[in-house]
């Protein structure tokens, strides 16, 4: 099956749907597998969505449109990638991902799952365990968000269920936690995430899809190019040095709203996700450094395992979706104060290392960041890596790490206040503290005031009380839907007492009982 999409997509701005004056530069072939077989499509601008592509250009309308912002979870698909000799599976919204990003990659849409001949073991006719589980606990009402959920399902299926792995209710509630639902309500949908193991297995035919897939792995995108794909690093920085004005995207989980509520149209974009050095995440002298085009799922992951009290915390940042397509390196570049990671990478004393063909410079996060939504990245730069130092295995006492994030719902919902905090004691004496914190300034912020006054303190409710005050006092945050800054301030040195209450044994304090529904 050879499909090409309609030469319409010269004709029109898919953003705007008004006919386009100036010719777009020539976007390279996109080729992916589906159901076994290439599809290749030409013609293709650098901003059309996935989710634009299936429904409207191939009309596989199963794949639903909801909030077309990564949200709601209607537009799921599951992507499947070669990656050293095994395949990964993630689950993605569609409807933000820009289509050319799945080249080279196999494709999942909810038709699919009756229909791929590489998924096998079924009896002839009968659905998917992901769809049948879905039945058979009535996870659908209305059927809208059905689609999405039932994706997000076989993503779990193919990367638990078909490895012999049971699904608990917790992974259940964090695997759905990007799909939303109006009207079933969720405890039929998680006891169909339980029960999928239950039905006859389907196994994918692992064989041939890593062959097909080796037979269509993107050529180095060319100079005219209107979408590059770079595989490597020297890649990236030479288109980067050639095209300083093209959009440069990661995940696409912050610019792909840009395109379907802002309407932005790019003439050339630079896409970073394949770029080979910048995936990897490795401990080298003592630093955990993880590649900028890391996915904010592995990159969690990581950090859980070096400290794994930040386990909550990293199943808060978004729903799956957003964390298996968006980036570590997108979150810090795109630098919003309200973004989760800055907070707890500042205060876990991250450095930064900014790359171009001239060469590689260093620095403190805290200090990469101008103003709103301003860095220190030049026209050729790119954020290559981001480098943590490990906590030392041996030290007498290991530092006190929390992250609290304060959001109006708990899952998946955006920071009103978020603040990281890394405490060393030495005989009871604060020997060194450092505090991130976002919501509370144009920029993440080192609350450096109150580091001041807490640092040769005794750590006692006496000190945290008037650090509380700095901390209050020590930004000006402002008013928003998110919350009042009369809030936020009043929050902040919550934050601190709560920090040191639980560094009392006071470690029965859910996390659940301090978002702004629970306070109301
Ligand atoms: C539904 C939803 C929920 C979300 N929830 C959260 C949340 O809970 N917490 C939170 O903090 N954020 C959240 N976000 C925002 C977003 O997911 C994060 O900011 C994410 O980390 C962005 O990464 P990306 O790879 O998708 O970046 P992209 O969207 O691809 O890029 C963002 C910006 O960074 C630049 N950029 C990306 N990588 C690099 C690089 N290596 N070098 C230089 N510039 C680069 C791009 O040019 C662009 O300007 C959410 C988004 C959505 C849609
Ligand atoms: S349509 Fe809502 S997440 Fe894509
Ligand atoms: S079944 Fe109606 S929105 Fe979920």
């Amino acid at each position: 099956m050879r499909l090409k999409a309609s030469d319409i997509s010269c004709l029109f701005n898919h953003a705007t749907n008004v006919p386009m004056l100036m010719p777009q530069p020539v976007s390279q072939t996109i080729q992916f597998i589906r159901r076994g077989e290439v599809v290749a499509l030409s013609n293709v601008p650098p901003t059309r969505t996935l989710l634009e592509v299936l429904r409207e250009d191939l009309g596989y309308t199963g794949t639903k449109e909801g909030c077309g912002e990564g949200d709601c979870g209607a537009c799921t698909v599951v992507l499947g990638e070669a990656q050293g000799g095994a395949l990964s599976f993630k689950a993605v919204n569609s409807c933000i991902r820009m289509a050319h990003s799945v080249n080279g990659l196999a494709l999942w849409t909810v038709e699919d799952l009756t229909a791929d001949p590489l998924l096998q073991g079924g009896a002839a006719g009968a659905l998917h365990p992901a769809q049948e589980a879905m039945v058979q606990c009535h996870g659908s009402q209305c059927g809208f968000c059905t689609p999405g959920f039932v994706m997000s399902l076989f993503g779990m299926y193919q990367n638990h269920v078909a490895h012999g792995q049971s699904v608990s209710r917790e992974l259940a509630q964090t695997e759905l936690s990007g799909n939303l639902c109006r009207c079933t309500g969720y405890r039929p949908i998680l006891d169909a995430a339980q029960q999928m193991a239950s039905f006859p297995a389907v196994r994918l035919d692992e064989s041939r899809l890593k062959t097909a897939l080796a037979q269509i792995q993107p050529a180095p995108g060319h100079a005219d190019s209107a979408y590059l794909l770079p595989a490597t690093l020297a890649e990236l920085l030479a288109a980067r040095a050639a095209q300083p004005a093209a959009q440069l995207v990661a995940g696409c989980t912050d610019v792909g709203l840009w395109v379907t509520k802002l309407h932005k149209n790019f003439d050339a974009v630079i896409d970073l996700t394949r770029v080979a050095e910048l995936r990897r995440i490795e401990q080298q002298n003592g630093l955990l450094v993880i590649g900028a085009a890391a996915n904010l799922h592995d990159a969690f992951a990581a950090l859980v395992q070096h400290w794994p009290e930040l386990k909550t915390f990293a199943t808060r940042f978004a729903g799956l979706p957003v964390r298996n397509s968006g980036t570590l390196g997108g979150n810090v570049a795109n630098g919003s104060p309200i973004g989760d990671s800055m907070p707890l990478l500042i205060a876990l004393h991250a450095r930064i290392v900014l790359a171009s063909l001239r060469g590689q410079r260093e620095m403190a996060l805290e200090d990469f960041y101008t103003g709103y939504r301003q860095n220190l990245l030049a026209p050729d730069e790119v954020l290559a890596f981001i480098k943590l130092p490990l906590p030392a295995a041996a030290a007498a006492a290991q530092p006190l790490l929390r992250a609290y994030k304060i959001s109006k719902r708990y899952d998946d919902d955006i920071s009103a206040v978020c603040l990281a905090l890394n405490l060393q004691l030495a005989d009871g004496v604060v020997q060194a503290i450092s505090i991130g914190a976002g919501g509370v300034a144009a920029t993440p912020v080192r609350a450096v005031q109150t580091e001041a006054a807490l640092r040769g303190q005794p750590w006692t409710q006496a000190s945290v009380q008037a650090a509380m005050a700095t901390l209050r006092a020590e930004f000006e945050p402002i008013s928003d839907m998110r919350a009042s800054s009369g809030y936020r301030r009043e929050v902040l040195g919550n934050l601190l007492q709560r920090f040191w209450l639980e560094s009392q044994g006071a470690q029965h304090i859910k996390l659940e009982s301090f978002n702004l529904e629970a306070l109301a």
